[in-house]
């Protein structure tokens, strides 16, 4: 069965990882490309998302989204993802981004939508998802699922409480708990199963492919161990939510209660995940639970070769 999905990016390694996995996945009718500021602000993130649809030979439409949250300012990883986002790593040059604004893109893409058929695919801050729902909430129902890389139910990445997407806009975050479509979460927690070490990397060297596979690879190759995780390895964050989308049968979930942290000061931005029921709210999101690592990375080697 083929889904309608929209992905919102801020590529970001981790993003460009993710974007070729769902360019890869045949299942999967991506209708368009939204781009948020993020990780290294949206004159390098737009320039990344259209480069990335140059390199798969996709036709997809990529439009540019916001380069600041609802409240206040993204916070910025180029400490992660370089200063032009992808660790040095050259993409060809893109197609012209499509005129217009995320929210207006995204609206329109729903409005165009049976009820229940689109999946959104958050990779970055939330802000262009929650402006398309906030403007125009009838549009809710069009969404099957909100499937989101975001927050920890423990440490944090950003700072010690928060992990990045949830840290730069957790008003844009909560609005989309709020919204009544379900909503699934790659947490750090999830995210540490999928790490890259030199050895995926040396699979997929000597993996026959063409130019995706060989900028993925180098890609892989130039992100950096997490200290948080002892250094055993590169967290592949956003593949971990088109994954899902892909390949669910990798996972398992368990049904939580979710909450995000939204006053000032060191706490900024934790989502409070309750694991246990331990505060008697009814669940609202689906939390990914554990992942097959071997089987995450059996897929992405198994796709990446597909793209020319
Ligand atoms: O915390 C990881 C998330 O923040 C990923 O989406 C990464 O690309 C950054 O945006
Ligand atoms: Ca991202």
């Amino acid at each position: 069965m083929t889904r309608r999905i929209i992905i919102d990016t801020d590529p970001g390694t981790d993003d460009a990882i993710a974007l070729l996995l769902a360019f890869a996945s045949p299942g999967l009718d991506i209708r368009l490309i939204s781009v948020a500021g993020g990780n290294v602000g949206l004159r390098h993130t737009l320039v990344n998302a259209r480069g990335l649809v140059a390199l798969a030979g996709v036709t997809i439409p990529v439009v540019a989204g916001a380069d600041r949250p609802l409240v206040g300012q993204f916070a910025a990883a180029p400490d992660v993802h370089g200063d032009d986002g992808m660790m040095g790593v050259s993409l060809p040059p893109g197609p012209p981004a499509t005129p217009g604004i995320a929210a207006d893109a995204i609206r329109a893409e729903l409005r165009a939508a049976p009820a229940n058929s689109v999946t959104l695919i958050g990779l970055g801050p939330a802000t262009n998802l929650a402006l398309a729902l906030t403007t125009e909430p009838a549009l809710a129902d069009r969404v099957a699922e909100i499937v989101l890389m975001t927050g920890a139910w423990a440490e944090g990445n950003i700072t010690p409480s928060a992990e990045f997407n949830a840290f730069c806009d957790p008003e844009a975050l909560q609005i989309l708990f709020d919204c009544g479509r379900p909503v699934t979460l790659a947490t750090l927690e999830l995210t540490a199963q999928a790490l890259c070490t030199p050895a995926h990397v040396a699979t997929l060297r000597a993996t026959p492919g063409g130019a995706a596979l060989h900028v993925a690879t180098e890609i892989l190759s130039r992100m950096k161990p997490s200290r948080r995780l002892g250094g055993r390895g590169a967290p592949q964050h956003d593949s971990c939510a088109v994954a899902w989308v892909a390949a669910p049968h990798l996972f398992t979930t368990r049904p939580v209660h979710a909450a995000v942290n939204l006053s000032p000061g060191p706490d900024r931005g934790r989502t409070i995940i309750d694991r246990w029921g331990r505060n008697g709210l009814a669940p609202n999101v689906t939390l990914l639970d554990t992942l097959d690592a071997d089987g995450f990375f059996a897929l992405l080697t198994a796709r990446l070769p597909t793209l020319p």
